[in-house]
């Protein structure tokens, strides 16, 4: 809740405000500790895949220097931390034998972050595939799924004690349309019928792992990580644009939503990807197993798409902050075209547009009222400049003055506070990301972090932005 007696947003002392990360993006270390390669240590290396061939490998090396950075967690006085689980650190073949070494580093990560009183929330599967699964065809084989329930069993099993909130998917929607039908992350196919399968069985992992989690910690809260895409007409008048949003929403969106929070695939989805698919692989029983109770749900904003409705495949300006592909991710929507935004834009091209995220939280809320909300991540790349300092003590220290991040950070817990006082139940919000970190086809080129990381040194150093932010969370007070 917040309190809107002044013009300033205050949020109650339950809200949770923390930060986010993800294994692949800042673990490094990824030949060891009996680590097993994942489809993004072989989609790295593949020359021409990622800006400047920018790979994994040693990323901002939290594998080693984690201490330091549940320091920096401490001093920013989070509450919570969102992090992921390596699923090749801790079964490198995806199935089969576990890594006791790679479990061991998580157990000592969560206990140092409970030392230090962050709540850690757990993420299951944010898009680091063992290898061998991926030769075996990925989430376009049903096996997938019931191999992460098993991992997901053995997490619950492992690290039960430690974790509460438990994410079985970040962003299915890029894993699927991104990995199997534009290629621009990993395993980087072009096949948009492997795509919608790989819907399909990523759903399907999701639910068979709350499934399982639950019959190891019947207490336990789970969650999924959607980025639902915030859809404009671009002409709010006419049919045939609301129709384009309409089909969007629905490969998009509801996708995921539709069996996972409502027991069915949209008829109108089938429909509008009848060309690509029959949808086959949707066996009976599956979407009552996809249609588990959650206990809430994660949402990942960053900006908004507005479409229309074209009378061929003309496309497009979009896949803004995507890289340039000459195959769509969107499946089945050949008559769609993708309109460029009004900015301003961050580093990623992507249009900032705070008011997207009080629409969609603030929709959610009123379609699915009794799941609580969580903003998993929001947050900006800007173009930092890192500059040389005279500290209060006279030494020379680097800075790096970000307001455009600032800016961004506050504008957006501005909406999710309009959004609070319109009545949705938002309970917390992970600045995206705790540390500049590898991002994803576009390598370090693209720097989202509070604290920012020298790739050569890897010395982290705090940005404007993460004093700001910790001011914040200590006050809960966002400033005018
Ligand atoms: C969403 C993803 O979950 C995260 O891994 C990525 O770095 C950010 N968006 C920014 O693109």
């Amino acid at each position: 809740m917040t309190s809107t007696t002044t013009s300033i947003p205050v949020f109650a002392p339950e809200f949770v405000f923390g930060t986010a990360t993800a294994a692949y993006q800042i673990e490094g270390a990824a030949q060891e500790g009996g680590r097993g390669p994942s489809i993004w240590d072989t989609y790295s290396h593949t020359p021409g895949a990622t800006e400047y061939g920018d790979t994994g490998d040693v990323a901002c090396d939290h594998y080693h220097r984690w201490p330091e950075d549940v320091q920096i967690l401490r001093d920013l006085g989070v509450d919570s931390y969102r992090l992921s689980i390596s699923w090749p650190r801790v079964q490198p073949g995806g199935a089969g034998a576990f890594n006791e070494e790679g479990i061991a580093f998580y157990r000592t990560l969560l206990d140092a972050l409970r030392a230090a009183g962050i709540e850690p929330v757990v993420t299951l599967y944010h898009w680091d595939l063992p290898q061998e699964l991926e030769d075996a065809g990925g989430w376009t084989n049903r096996d997938t799924a019931y191999a992460f329930a098993e991992y997901a069993r053995r997490m619950a099993q492992e690290l039960g004690e430690r974790v509460e909130v438990w994410t079985t998917l970040n962003e299915p929607w890029c894993s699927a349309y991104l990995g199997y039908a534009s290629g621009v992350h990993a395993p980087g196919r072009t096949d948009p019928a492997a795509a919608l399968a790989a819907v399909h069985h990523l759903n399907l992992a999701h639910g068979l792992a709350v499934r399982a989690i639950r019959e190891v910690l019947p207490q336990a809260r789970c969650s999924v990580t959607l980025n639902l895409h915030v859809i404009q007409p671009e002409d709010p008048t006419s049919a045939e644009d609301r129709d384009a949003v309409r089909q969007i929403d629905g490969v998009a969106n509801r996708a995921f939503t539709g069996p996972m929070l409502e027991g069915a695939y949209p008829a109108d989805l089938l429909a509008d990807t009848a060309a690509v698919s029959d949808w086959s692989f949707v066996l009976d029983g599956d979407v009552e197993l996809i249609h588990q109770p959650l206990d809430n749900l994660g949402v990942n904003y960053y900006s908004t798409t507005m479409v229309r409705r074209s009378s061929a495949a003309d496309d497009t300006s979009e896949n803004a902050g995507h890289r340039a592909s000459s195959t769509s991710p969107w499946v089945g929507a050949d008559r769609v075209s993708f309109v460029q935004e009004p900015g301003p834009y961050t580093a990623m091209g992507w249009n900032i547009k705070p008011s997207g995220l009080t629409w969609l939280l603030t929709d959610l809320a009123a379609r699915y009222p009794d799941l609580p909300l969580y903003v998993t991540e929001n947050g900006a790349a800007f173009d930092d400049v890192v500059t040389q300092e005279t500290g209060a003590d006279g030494e020379v220290v680097a800075a790096v003055h970000d307001p455009l991040r600032v800016a961004y950070l506050h504008d957006h817990i501005a909406a999710v506070a309009d959004a609070i006082a319109a009545g949705a139940d938002v309970r917390g919000y992970y600045a995206w990301s705790l540390l500049d970190n590898f991002e994803w086809g576009w390598g370090y080129a693209r720097r989202f972090g509070l604290v920012r990381v020298d790739y050569d040194t890897l010395e982290r150093t705090w940005k404007d932005s993460a004093r700001w932010y910790r001011n914040l969370v200590a006050t809960r007070r966002l400033p005018g």
